[in-house]
C-alpha cells in the first residue's frame, strides 16, 4: 500500500488487461483515470471496484484523437492535481488476413489506436511530468510479443508493437533529464476479448491450426503495478510476462 496516493491513467481501462491493472492500482492506494472510447464500459468498470471507485474518473476518449488526448489529461490534473503513472495499454488488434489483401482502412485504424494513441499520451504525460513538482514521472508502454517475433498475416499489430518498441526506447532516454522512466510490459496470452482466439485456435508460423495455453489478466496487472510501484531512479525496463507454455518459448 503506498503512503500517498498517486496517480495513475490508465488507457483501454474498460476491459481486460486495463481494467484488471485499474483495479489493482485502486487496490494499491493509487487514483486512477479510467480511458477508453466507451463511456458505459468504463463506468462500469469503476464501478467494479466497488469501495475504491470514489479514487477513479472516467474519461471517454479516443486516444488516436489529439483534442480528446488533451481533454483526459486536462481532467485528470483538475481532479488529481498530477500525473505520476502513465499506463499506455489501449490496443487493437486486425483480423489475420493475407499482407496482399490487407486494406489501408484496417492498417491506419491499428496504427492511429496503438502506435500514434500511444505517442499522444504519452507526449501530454511527458510535459505535465516535466513540468510538476515533484518532477518525474513513469510511462510504462503496453507492447506485445508482436514486438520481438510476428504472428502469420499481423503485419498492422505487429509493425504497431515493434514501434512502441522504439517509443519506449526514446522517452526513456528523452526523459532522463526530467526524472521520468519509461518502460515496456510485453505480455503473451492473456484472456481477453483481444486474446481469446489463441485459446480456440490460431494460425501458426508454419500453417497449422493450434489452440494456445492463457494466463489471466490479474497475473499481467501485478507486474505492471510491480512496475510501476518501484522508486523514480529504478527502471525495469522491460518485462515479458507470457503463458509458461506457449509457441514462442521454442520453434513452434
Ligand atoms: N491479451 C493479450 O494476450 C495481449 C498480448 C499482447 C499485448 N496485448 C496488449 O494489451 C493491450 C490491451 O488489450 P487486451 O488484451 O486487454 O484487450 P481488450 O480487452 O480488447 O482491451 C483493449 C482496450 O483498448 C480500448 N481501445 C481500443 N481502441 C481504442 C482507442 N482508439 N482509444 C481508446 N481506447 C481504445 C478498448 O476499449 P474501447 O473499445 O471502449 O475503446 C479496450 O478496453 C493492447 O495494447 C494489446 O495489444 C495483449
Amino acid at each position: 500500500m503506498t503512503t500517498t496516493r498517486k496517480v495513475a491513467v490508465i488507457t483501454g481501462a474498460g476491459s481486460g488487461i486495463g481494467k484488471a491493472t485499474a483495479h489493482a492500482f485502486l487496490k494499491d492506494g493509487w487514483q486512477v483515470t479510467f480511458v477508453g472510447r466507451r463511456q458505459d464500459a468504463l463506468d462500469a468498470a469503476l464501478a467494479e471496484a466497488g469501495a475504491d471507485a470514489p479514487h477513479g474518473l472516467a474519461v471517454a476518449a479516443d486516444v488516436g484523437d489529439p483534442a480528446a488526448v488533451a481533454a483526459v489529461f486536462e481532467k485528470t490534473l483538475a481532479r488529481f492535481g498530477r500525473v505520476d503513472a502513465l499506463f499506455n495499454n489501449a490496443g487493437q488488434n486486425a483480423p489475420g488476413v493475407p499482407f496482399e489483401d490487407l486494406p489501408w482502412e484496417k492498417w491506419k485504424s491499428v496504427v492511429d489506436t496503438n502506435l500514434n494513441g500511444a505517442f499522444l499520451c504519452a507526449q501530454a504525460a511527458f510535459r505535465i511530468m516535466k513540468n510538476q513538482t515533484p518532477q518525474g514521472g513513469r510511462i510504462i508502454n503496453n507492447g506485445s510479443i508482436s514486438a520481438h517475433a510476428p504472428r502469420p498475416d499481423s503485419a498492422p499489430y505487429t509493425a504497431s508493437k515493434h514501434g512502441i518498441s522504439g517509443l519506449t526506447r526514446t522517452i526513456s532516454l528523452d526523459g532522463r533529464k526530467y526524472g521520468i522512466a519509461c518502460c515496456q510490459v510485453d505480455v503473451g496470452n492473456a484472456m481477453t476479448g483481444l486474446a481469446s482466439r489463441m485459446a480456440k485456435g490460431v494460425k501458426q508460423a508454419d500453417g497449422t491450426v493450434k489452440a494456445e495455453p492463457m494466463i489471466d489478466v490479474t497475473d499481467v496487472a501485478k507486474s505492471v503495478l510491480f512496475m510501476a510501484n518501484q522508486p523514480l531512479d529504478v527502471n525495469i525496463y522491460h518485462l515479458m510476462v507470457m503463458a509458461t507454455n506457449m509457441p514462442y518459448a521454442g520453434r513452434g
